[in-house]
């Protein structure tokens, strides 16, 4: 009885413990989901951080989904220039538009969306996306008053400010849907301290949530993206060694990093009409690790 019962344990654990493999950067291997060549026709919309990451993603997945002007802002110049012209000439017309803005300057902030006005004469898609992770960014004792200011400054102040320029353009336009980045960061708590980057989405996601609700009636829809750890140069940076991709690893139940063009599924569906009753929420694109106590092995 005793040797059976065994037996079966044994089997049972070998079940259990027959360990999966674990890539953690697999999602480069993903082919693109079909895009709707229509999903944006009909609208114009304004990328911050555009350039690259993210934000480069969403533009392009944004040409694929019929967007009818782009207007990318990105205080990289290079990249910008080089992504306009390549979906320029994906689209055979000059949809797509590259100025560069420095979201620490308010004037700037102005600037791009007068410019886009008088390029496209309305807007109808923000993808507020330009923000920083402060390599001297750490816990409170250590990290300084300069870099807690400009991380402030980027991934906060300047979305305060991209709504104060962009919400009389969007109302004159009819209304409009508003996409705000935060960060998984916003919604958990983490012992690998960035204090300053934290705050500063922690900040994002309520004034987002508060935003969505005073304009809840003018047709004008506002939304946080919470994206979890997303394999671009802002992390990537952070996690150049094995123990610190794997302290970061162990904690995804789908047992990889994301990837840009994931997250600009997202906010492509915010963007779009599809999303017509989503307001003021916190969407979550982060591989379920808020929903996880224990990770599969
Ligand atoms: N990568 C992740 O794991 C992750 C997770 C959660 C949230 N996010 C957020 O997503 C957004 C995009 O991040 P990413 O990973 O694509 O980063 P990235 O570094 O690849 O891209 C950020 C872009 O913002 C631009 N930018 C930075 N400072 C700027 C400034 N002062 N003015 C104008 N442009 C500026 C950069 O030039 C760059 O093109 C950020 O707000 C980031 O906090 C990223």
């Amino acid at each position: 009885m005793l040797a059976t019962r065994f037996t079966c344990l044994k089997s049972f654990s070998k079940f259990f413990s027959t360990k999966r493999k674990i890539d953690a950067f697999g999602g480069m291997n993903l082919k693109d989901a079909p895009a709707n060549p229509n999903r944006l026709t009909g609208k114009f919309a304004l990328v911050t951080g555009g350039s690259n990451g993210i934000g480069k993603a969403t533009c392009e997945l944004f040409e694929k989904s019929g967007v009818s002007g782009l207007f990318i802002a990105d205080k990289d110049e290079k990249n910008g220039n080089e992504l306009a012209e390549r979906l320029n000439s994906n689209r055979g017309s000059q949809f797509a538009f590259f100025q560069q803005a420095d979201m620490t300057c308010k004037k700037s902030i102005e600037g791009m969306f007068l410019e886009h006005m008088k390029r496209f004469g309305k807007l109808n898609v923000l993808f507020n996306n330009a923000g920083i992770m402060h390599s001297n960014d750490d816990g409170p004792v250590t990290t300084e008053e300069d870099v807690w200011d400009l991380t402030m400054n980027i991934n906060l102040k300047a979305l305060f400010f991209a709504h104060k320029f962009a919400i009389p353009h969007m109302l004159n336009s009819g209304g409009g849907s508003i996409i705000n980045v935060a960060s998984l960061v916003a919604l958990m708590g983490s012992a690998t301290a960035q204090i300053a980057y934290t705050a500063s989405k922690g900040g994002v996601l309520a004034m987002s949530r508060e935003l969505a609700i005073i304009y809840a009636r003018d047709n004008i829809r506002i939304n946080s993206l919470c994206p979890g750890p997303i394999r671009t140069d802002l992390l990537m940076k952070f996690l150049n060694t094995e123990e610190r991709l794997n302290r970061r690893l162990v904690h995804i139940p789908i047992g990889r990093f994301g990837e840009t063009k994931e997250i600009a599924q997202a906010v492509a569906f915010l963007a779009s009409d599809e999303s017509s009753f989503v307001t003021g929420s916190s969407f979550v694109v982060d591989g379920g690790i808020t929903q996880a106590y224990v990770t599969p092995e």
